[in-house]
């Protein structure tokens, strides 16, 4: 198979479109077989009930180009699940798992041509989502839904690559105590985007967003999670039930305890204590770990020991030994990679 010519090594974090989307509807209290189209445009109701009250979910997932040349995929059954959580919470049909992981298969497989190469630093982002497709003008569930998967080749999400970023402490907050914030809801995103385009102008990468009930514990960004080093070099990650439960995270707990022997705390993060950590990194599927040079809370500004220049060592330890499971080099947990072909 041929590959497009695309300057893989130069792409950033944006959308291509590829070749074929895997489509599938919910009418009639079923969902159909589902199959690949061409057609890149989604046509509905004026009324339809994504488009008023936002009944929409979403996951995001990576296929890789391993060093011999496979096509992987990274644990697609944990985003399955997730998207499963997701649809219950929003009264959407559940589309199962197991017909997730094979719609992801089937979409990549198909845009084979665009997996970026391996040691090109890019990958092919793969990004399904669902929405009520059906027309509600009274607040209720719509009876109808469509089920997608697209493909899009990426690289970083952050520009600069792994150049440390600066963040701010919003003063908005993301997520309320038995709301969302644990799911992947666009809605999540949706009224993140004054926030993120606030502190954009104010001149920072991203925000770290403080628990809505007490604004004195750290939760996470608007489309990461939060790692931290301790300077005994103790890895502690924000622990709460409103924020969303990144897969990446739970990976490099898994990672910094079985293959690192590093200690690992999951507990409640107060932004008084930031300040005395070591490293900090934001991990997600995008953002993969991004490092964290700079903390701002208003008149205050953290900046960890680490500095602006480079990754901390134990967070440079933490990607070098994730990509590297990803990308084939080191030996993954059992059902961790998924081989498309
Ligand atoms: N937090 C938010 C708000 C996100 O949007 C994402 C991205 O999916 C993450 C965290 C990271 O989750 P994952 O590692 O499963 O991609
Ligand atoms: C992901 O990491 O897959 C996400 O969905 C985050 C998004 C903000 C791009």
């Amino acid at each position: 198979m041929e590959k497009k010519n695309i300057d893989w090594a130069n792409l950033g974090f944006g959308y291509i479109m590829t070749d074929q989307r895997y489509v599938s509807n919910y009418r009639h209290g079923a969902w159909d077989d589902g199959c690949l189209t061409t057609d890149a445009t989604v046509t509905m109701s004026e009324c339809a009930g994504v488009l008023q009250y936002a009944q929409t979910c979403f996951e995001g997932l990576k296929a890789y180009t391993t060093e011999k040349g496979q096509i992987v995929i990274f644990r697609p059954d944990l985003n399955g699940q997730r998207m499963e959580d997701s649809a219950r919470r929003l009264e959407m049909p559940v589309f199962p798992k197991e017909r997730f992981v094979d719609a992801v298969i089937q979409t990549v497989r198909a845009n084979a041509a665009y997996v970026p190469p391996f040691g090109t630093g890019a990958t092919l982002y793969i990004r399904p989502y669902m929405f009520g497709s059906s027309a509600v003008i009274g607040v209720k569930p719509a009876e109808e839904y469509q089920f997608r998967v697209f493909t899009t080749p990426v690289g970083p999400y952050f520009k600069g690559g792994a150049k440390p970023l600066t963040i701010c402490v919003s003063d908005f907050d993301r997520a309320a105590p038995h709301g969302t914030g644990h799911i992947k809801a666009g809605l999540n995103y949706a009224m993140s985007l004054h926030a993120i385009v606030t502190a954009h102008e104010n001149g920072f990468d991203e925000n770290m967003y403080l628990d809505a009930a007490t604004r004195t514990k750290v939760e996470e960004t608007g489309g990461a999670n939060f790692i931290f080093v301790t300077k005994d070099n103790k890895v502690v990650t924000p622990k709460s039930d409103s924020i969303l439960p990144s897969i990446t995270r739970r990976s490099l707990i898994y990672v910094a305890k079985e293959y690192l022997g590093l200690e690992v705390e999951e507990r409640e993060v107060y932004l008084d204590e930031v300040k005395d950590f070591a490293e900090c990194g934001l991990c997600g599927t995008a953002a993969v770990i991004s490092p964290v040079g700079k903390v701002v809370d208003h008149d205050k500004e953290y900046v960890f020991a680490s500095g602006m220049e480079k990754m901390g060592p134990i967070t440079q330890k933490l990607y070098d030994t994730l990509t590297g499971i990803q990308m084939g080099h080191l030996e993954a947990p059992e059902g961790w990679i998924q081989v498309v072909e």
